[in-house]
């Protein structure tokens, strides 16, 4: 557990935000380095990584080590005032390591050894890669522990990008010490695993592997136990680096998590208390429907882990990145607004991959801060913008967010969901996640984002997406919340199954069937295209099922197909709150619409329509800071109160905030919690 945990501000130098990067400088000459640290202090640069993947560089042959280009780069970054983030460099293995112990790659579920290459390609549990690893970080930290650069330690890199799974016997034997230490007795295993089921029973711990691939479906409890073990088996890897960190150097150690939709194999409920600083990669990610929208719900669910704290954005981008199907550059302004909605959800500092774009290797397409086209681009133009800018905001350092709802977000449930032989392999977890958080987000309300069972007494709402599996405790939280009066809304396909992913039998859905005041019998998924008609007009898709009534009250019900008649979304008064179900995948205006009835009845003040001014607000002891992000191709008037900070001028009741642009208010007038577009946007006055 982290003894203390870091204010982000402090790793900037100056008390101010954090501006940086990544930095690969082994790329280049050392002539390039005095040209790249002018500009970097050009753009207000305060913080750099490096040493992220140095481990071939520092350790060309087994025990040589050579540090004087490290040396000579971190004194060249000190000379300047940039501090460093730096790296363990073990995220990559060279090749003679590999070579040398072949059984360090990692193997896949159908038992295929990656080959040396890439990157990451190390099983998380090899004792060889481990013992290797922490040698360099031991001789890593004797250099460079006091170094007055070093202002924050990262270990490895993205832990588990490519490598959270791996299926060799060693993994094998580490999933068994595992499951020893969970269950204690083979019996305890077989009955959690439910392994009377085909034949499955284990006599001996010796017969359960990982669950690689088989001629049909593996069992699902085995599955999900892999999952957590994998995520355990990292954890306990970057417990081994921060010890040995430790033992040599105070300053605060940490690394970068991946929360965002395309990476869902480590559970950061878990590591969150181990990190001395809660840092986060954020890439756009043009498969989704909504990429802006997304990065909100990574933002604030980044908040979570930092609980409510300021936290660090360790990357992201200033365009487009390359490891997508097609890999979309940013238009004018986007990378300020998606960079200022990073910092409007409580990022103290954010920094970009990379530094200079490479000229070699996978990445020569993604963007940087510097750009192939050099300093003449708009890149470079919007990186000394977004520079600026930052110095001007310093004064939002410290400062949270505060919302009136939460929104309930477990790992644990995404892996149970997505697992194959359910009812619609349609319905995936991330999908129901992001449609309820997009109309919270339409509505211009925050929310946070917390692990199943947190305190959910400070919220009015909260909001369960698909929460497969839950335990009893955390369900029985969640009742007992609404019996104290708050409003929970909950979404088709949760409360299934519990820990075990052992159906609550007795009718949908288990956990919460007393809570909601309804009994589901059956599900009947719809085929995609197919719609059932509403009573309010709209169409449901891809999920219904078959619900009776037991307390609640029908709110919308189906007027077509043989449910005709029975109840799609219901509330019900439990206790001394209210409880919603969504039993359907409702239109988004719909569910909008449902989003912002519950929300007004839980007492929060919902002001907002959908505009695409995204508005969030920061607070401090003396001021709040309400930052307006206009995604829209139109000008928007908000109403405020205060001085706008990024243009420079007394707003005395409303502010423009033109299209595609960023304002932030400072206002000392109480702090609006939740806060949508307001009315007055439509007055033609302004200041
Ligand atoms: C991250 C990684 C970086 C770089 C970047 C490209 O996943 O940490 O090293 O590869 O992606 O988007």
């Amino acid at each position: 557990m982290s003894p203390t945990r870091t204010p982000v501000k402090a790793l900037s130098g100056s008390g101010k935000l954090v501006y940086g990067c990544d930095y690969n400088p082994e790329q280049w000459d050392s002539a390039i380095w005095r040209e790249d640290v002018r500009l970097m202090k050009q753009a207000g640069v305060n913080l750099v990584a490096v040493n992220i993947f140095g481990w071939a560089e520092l350790e060309s042959l087994p025990g040589e080590y050579s540090f004087e280009r490290l040396d000579e780069i971190l004194d060249l970054l000190h000379a300047n005032n940039i501090g460093v983030n730096l790296g363990t460099g073990t995220s990559s293995t060279p090749a003679w390591l590999t070579t040398l112990y072949p059984g360090i790659l990692p193997q896949s579920a159908s038992g295929t050894r990656a080959w040396p290459g890439g990157r990451q390609a190390w099983c998380p549990s090899s004792p060889q890669y481990r013992e290797h690893a922490l040698r360099l970080v031991g001789e890593t930290v004797r250099r460079y522990g006091a170094h007055p650069a070093v202002r924050l330690w990262h270990v490895s890199n993205e832990l588990g990008c490519h490598n959270a799974l791996c299926y060799c016997d060693v993994s094998a034997g580490a999933f068994r010490s595992w499951l020893q230490a969970r269950y204690g007795t083979l019996d305890a295993l077989n009955k959690a695993w439910g392994t009377t089921f085909w034949s499955q029973r284990y006599s001996s711990w010796e017969q359960i592997l990982p669950p690689r691939t088989t001629v049909s479906t593996n069992n699902p409890t085995q599955v999900l136990d892999f999952h957590r073990f994998s995520s355990d088996e990292l954890l306990g890897y970057y417990q081994a680096e921060a010890e040995v960190l430790r033992q040599h150097s105070t300053v605060p150690v940490t690394t970068n998590f991946m929360v965002t939709a395309h990476i869902r194999n480590l559970d950061y409920w878990s590591w969150a208390p181990h990190m001395d600083v809660i840092a986060n990669d954020h890439y756009l990610d043009h498969r989704l429907d909504a990429p802006a929208t997304e990065l909100a719900f990574a933002a604030d669910a980044t908040r979570g882990l930092a609980q409510g704290r300021p936290w660090l954005l360790m990357e992201h981008s200033t365009s487009a990145v390359n490891w997508q199907p097609r890999n979309i550059a940013k238009g004018p302004g986007e990378m300020l607004r998606n960079s200022l909605a990073h910092l409007a959800r409580g990022a103290d500092g954010l920094c970009f991959f990379q530094w200079r774009a490479s000229v070699q290797g996978s990445e020569k397409f993604h963007s940087a801060m510097l750009p192939h086209a050099g300093t003449d681009s708009r890149i470079w133009r919007e990186v000394l913008e977004l520079g600026s800018i930052l110095e001007t905001l310093a004064e939002v350092a410290g400062t949270t967010v505060k919302a009136e709802a939460a929104l309930v977000f477990s790992w644990e449930a995404w892996w149970a969901y997505d697992q194959e032989s359910h009812p619609s392999s349609d319905v995936r977890y991330l999908d129901q996640v992001h449609a309820m958080y997009a109309a919270f987000w339409e509505a211009g309300i925050t929310v946070d984002v917390v692990a199943p069972g947190a305190d959910l007494s400070r919220y009015k709402l909260a909001v369960v997406p698909g929460l497969y599996l839950v335990r009893e405790k955390d369900s029985a939280a969640l009742a007992e919340y609404v019996a104290n009066g708050g409003t929970a809304l909950v979404t088709y396909f949760s409360g299934i199954v519990d820990e075990n992913e052992k159906v609550l039998a007795g009718g949908y859905p288990g956990a919460f069937r007393t809570m909601l005041g309804i009994r589901s019998e059956e599900f009947y998924p719809l085929p995609p295209g197919r719609t059932l008609a509403l009573s309010n007009g709209s169409t449901a898709s891809l999920w219904s099922e078959a619900m009776r009534l037991e307390g609640a009250e029908a709110q919308l019900t189906f007027t077509e197909g043989h449910l005709s008649g029975t109840a799609a979304v219901t509330r019900n008064r439990h206790g001394a709150g209210n409880a919603w179900y969504l039993g359907t995948v409702l239109d988004p205006a719909s569910l909008r619409d449902v989003v912002t009835g519950a929300a007004g009845e839980a007492g929060i003040n919902v002001l907002g329509s959908p505009t695409g001014l995204e508005v969030v607000v920061r607070s401090g002891a003396d001021h709040s800071y309400v930052f307006l992000i206009n995604h829209s191709d139109e000008d928007h008037k908000y109403a405020a109160h205060g001085h706008e900070l990024i243009v420079g001028e007394d707003v005395s009741h409303a502010v423009v905030v033109p299209a595609g642009a960023v304002r932030v208010v400072r206002t000392s007038d109480p702090a609006p919690q939740t806060a949508g577009p307001s009315a007055s946007q439509k007055d033609d006055e302004s200041d």
